[in-house]
């Protein structure tokens, strides 16, 4: 009976030591799988932020705290195609720091597409809204050909004029007149956080004035001369996109505004020189002047032949109620 006893006490406890080996052991497999794994996901991050830092344009600007903020001014009107350029610029310039987004609705009230739009937009961003409708006598019919009137210039003016009653006549910072259908590579707020007081920055745009691109010939930061076909004795013959100046420059000349009724294609002319600016205030940026960071992109009008057809037909055309 004792012999009994003691020998099923012995397997027992050889059953325990066993079990109890087995579990540390699959516990240390786990943690060796665990630590390979973290080790693994080290170097593919490892492996990401050298891709992000090695691609020729320095981030040090983007990393740093001491960034100032750029403020872009995009006037933006009712279309069919609005909420698609502006969710496209909005997915642009999430990758960008310190940015103050003013969106200048042109209509007389705030509307609920952009008051949702803007809902969307992360928080790292900053956000104005304002509204300022052009007066129907300014704004282009939908048949005129478009070089007939400027466009978004009240907008613009309504962006500025928030920053001087909002800002500081010390308050350091970029201005930018982003509109909503361009399209613009990041590292173009890398070249304008390089503008300095009393400077211009400019740089050629892509697609633009009927040419591959248009804008400054540079030579080591130096304009050299100006790549247009069309009045190349502009004082500045640029698009609207290829050029930034600072904020404390507004303050210089806080009457600076665009116009409606200038000639056409001097509206960015007009700005700059109300600023004070002149051509011996530009300076070349984007690898002097020889990168294209923006395109004068415009996206197409729809065509809509199908809804009436389908309205005629039927009796019923898309859902009115889905945004788009
Ligand atoms: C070109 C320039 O790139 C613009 O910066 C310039 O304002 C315009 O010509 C002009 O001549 O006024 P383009 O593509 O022809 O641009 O102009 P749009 O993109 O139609 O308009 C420029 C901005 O104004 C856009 O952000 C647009 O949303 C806005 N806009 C346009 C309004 O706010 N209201 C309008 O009725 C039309
Ligand atoms: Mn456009």
């Amino acid at each position: 009976m004792g012999f009994r006893r003691v020998s099923y006490l012995k397997v027992y406890a050889i059953f325990c030591t066993l079990f109890i080996l087995y579990l540390l052991t699959s516990e240390w497999e786990n943690e060796g799988s665990i630590l390979k794994h973290n080790r693994k996901l080290h170097k593919e991050i490892k492996k990401l932020k050298k891709g992000c830092t090695s691609r020729g344009y320095s981030r040090d600007y983007q990393d740093s705290d001491e960034a100032d903020p750029i403020y872009l001014i995009t006037p933006t009107y009712a279309r069919l195609t609005q909420k698609a350029d502006m969710t496209r610029l909005m997915y642009t310039l999430m990758h960008v720091e310190n940015l103050h987004w003013i969106i200048i609705e042109d209509h007389e009230e705030k509307t609920e597409l952009i008051i949702k739009f803007i809902e969307r937009i992360p928080t790292n961003i900053q956000v104005t809204h304002l509204n300022m409708k052009t007066p129907s006598m300014d704004k282009l019919a939908s048949d005129d050909p478009n070089w007939l009137k400027p466009r978004g210039v009240q907008q613009r003016n309504a962006g500025l004029e928030f920053l001087l009653e909002h800002f500081e006549e010390n308050t350091e910072g970029y201005i930018y007149f982003l509109d909503d259908d361009n399209t613009y590579d990041i590292r173009i707020f890398d070249e304008i956080r390089k503008i300095e007081e009393n400077q211009v920055g400019v740089w050629p745009v892509g697609i633009v004035g009927k040419l591959r691109y248009e804008g400054p010939v540079c030579s080591n930061g130096e304009v050299t001369s100006w790549f247009t076909a069309w009045k190349p004795d502009r004082p500045f013959p640029l698009d609207m996109a290829g050029f930034s100046f600072r904020l404390e420059n507004l303050f210089d000349a806080p009457e600076a505004r665009f116009k409606q009724r200038i000639p056409r294609g001097y509206q960015e002319s007009h700005i700059l020189t109300e600023l004070g600016l002149d051509r011996t205030n530009a300076v070349g940026l984007a690898n002097d002047c020889r990168d294209i960071l923006v395109w004068h992109t415009r996206t197409e009008k729809p065509r809509m032949d199908a809804e009436e057809k389908l309205m005629k037909a039927t009796g019923a055309a898309s859902d009115l109620s889905i945004e788009v």
